[in-house]
């Protein structure tokens, strides 16, 4: 396991790459909101000096519990919020506003109701190539719609469209301007299990195919084993921190049956399930002591059969 510095956060065919994404030093405080006993001008740090590297055609997943910051600091990513301090850097410049260079795919689906599928996607398409003729757009915009297993659902609007149909649309409309870097905030969490699984495949050929750079947030433990190049733990909110990064090193392609059968599989998923448990929030507020989860099941050599593992 590597700890929190950054050189030893990368494994080596990663670090030789190019930098996509560069989270340098972000901290984020908010107001306390009104209503909770609050005075005017109370703040609350969610997490504070967050730093780390994404190389690009880098697969990474962000895992830890409820309000430590996630989605914050991927909005923060996104350019749909700003950082108190530090920055984000992406192809050398800073992150001040949403761009084409990072599209994101949120947990809620968000797809214009009003428009098709099809054009849900080439909307996407014309904004990021607004010099193509209709018929290049109409081309490219069908590959991704296939690529994606929704051919034949064209003409339909996302009212008429599955759970996972939907987020499917989503994910092609975010692949398909490929952009520098690919923010998932939960995207699979509203969707049935199997239907998941068969999305989270499709999604990974899809990554290999386009060598996207992503940046993912999760609960799902097994999603970011299956899906990732390294996975980055979040200590609890408030102050939450980023605690280490695990390497994955599960050869690609990835299938899930060679997945569960790899002993990194069990040496990743108890580390991810030990440090989740060491962080788990008890009754009175405070966190369980890491000592304590140390002794619990989670044990680095076994290899037992897989239970749902989510936080
Ligand atoms: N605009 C805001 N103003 C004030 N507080 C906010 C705002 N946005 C988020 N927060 C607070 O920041 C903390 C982190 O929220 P965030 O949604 O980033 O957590 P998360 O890690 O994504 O959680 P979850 O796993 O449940 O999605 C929470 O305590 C939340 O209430
Ligand atoms: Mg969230």
């Amino acid at each position: 396991m590597s700890n929190n510095s950054e050189a030893s956060h990368l494994n080596h065919s990663a670090a030789d790459r190019k930098l996509a994404m560069k989270v340098d030093h972000v901290t984020k405080i908010f107001p306390v909101l009104k209503g909770s006993g609050a005075k005017t001008g109370d703040t609350f740090c969610v997490f504070k000096d967050v730093k780390f590297d994404v190389r690009e055609g880098e697969f990474i997943t962000m895992v830890g519990h409820s309000g430590c910051g996630k989605s914050t600091l991927l909005n923060i990513m996104a350019g749909f919020d700003k950082p108190s301090t530090g920055g984000i850097i992406v192809d050398g410049k800073e992150v001040t506003e949403p761009g084409l260079d990072r599209m994101v795919v949120f947990q809620s689906f968000a797809l214009m109701p009003w428009l098709t599928c099809f054009d849900n996607v080439r909307v996407a398409v014309r904004s990021a190539h607004p010099d193509w003729s209709g018929p290049e757009l109409d081309e490219h915009t069908q590959k991704y719609i296939d690529m994606m297993g929704l051919t034949g659902s064209e003409k339909k609007r996302p009212a008429l469209l599955s759970g996972g149909m939907r987020q499917r649309v989503g994910i092609a409309r975010a692949f398909c301007v490929n952009p520098k870097v690919l923010l998932l905030d939960e995207p699979f969490a509203q969707i049935d299990a199997l239907t998941r699984g068969v999305i989270q495949e499709e999604m990974m050929a899809m990554w290999q195919r386009s060598n996207a750079t992503v940046f993912m947030v999760t609960h799902d433990v097994d999603e970011a084993i299956l899906l990732s190049d390294r996975i980055a733990l979040m200590s609890n909110g408030p102050e939450a921190e980023l605690a280490e990064i695990i390497d994955v090193n599960i050869p690609r392609p990835r299938t899930r049956q060679q997945m569960i059968e790899s002993p990194e599989y069990s040496r990743v998923r108890n580390h991810i399930l030990r440090f989740l448990i060491s962080h788990q929030k008890q009754p009175g507020g405070s966190t369980e002591p890491a000592g304590k989860a140390l002794t619990d099941s989670a044990d680095e050599s076994t290899n037992e059969t897989p239970q749902k593992a989510e936080v």
